[in-house]
């Protein structure tokens, strides 16, 4: 099957871009995430998509952009962490190295918290969390190949982690130590 060497998903904030880049790096291939592609296309934010066209019209966009992105990347592809809940979307993902990136509700108001960025949080976040969290973790397993906790780890070690999961090939040369084992001089 073509297409991304592996897929990220996971709830906003987990981390996908940073260690969606630092994975790319240590594979050698490209790096794509589908809400970037959304923000170039159409010249906005995010958030002003939400406020002005509301959320079905953002998630039609999104769902082309995933589309999109899984028949033409063949790198790393991060996706919207709202993006699993359109089924199609969600059948476009079987069978592929989907990586799900997971973190507890402690985690994710550490690292969200009260970020309006982020329309779908911007009002009391741990409840939302929960919530969102309840409508979407089965959503994010069955799309899964694989789950890493990225709770108290830094992003070096969930691209290792991810890395273990899929038993993704290096390219030749890669000489980047694990965590913790790097060369002081
Ligand atoms: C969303 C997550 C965001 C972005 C939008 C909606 C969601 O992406 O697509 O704000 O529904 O969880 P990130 O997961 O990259 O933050």
């Amino acid at each position: 099957m073509s297409g991304p060497l592996v897929v990220l998903v996971g709830p906003m904030g987990v981390g996908k871009s940073t260690v969606g880049e630092l994975l790319a790096e240590r594979l050698g291939a490209a790096y794509r995430d589908t809400d970037a592609d959304i923000v170039a296309a159409e010249n906005r934010t995010i958030a002003d998509i939400f406020v002005d066209e509301g959320e079905d019209h953002f998630r039609a966009l999104e769902r082309a952009a995933v589309r999109d992105a899984v028949a033409g990347h063949t790198g790393v592809l991060s996706l919207g962490g709202g993006a699993v809940l359109d089924p199609s979307t969600r059948a476009l993902l079987a069978g592929r190295p989907v990586v799900y990136l997971s973190m507890d509700v402690d985690e994710a108001v550490k690292r969200v918290g009260l970020n309006t960025a982020r329309p779908l949080l911007a009002v009391n976040p741990r409840r939302q969390w929960r919530e969102l969290m309840e409508a979407r973790r089965p959503l994010y397993t069955e799309v899964a190949r694989t789950v890493v906790a990225t709770d108290d780890r830094v992003p070096e070690e969930v691209v290792q982690a991810v890395l273990d999961a899929l038993e993704l090939p290096l390219p030749a040369g890669d000489t980047t130590p694990p965590h913790g084992q790097e060369k002081t001089v």
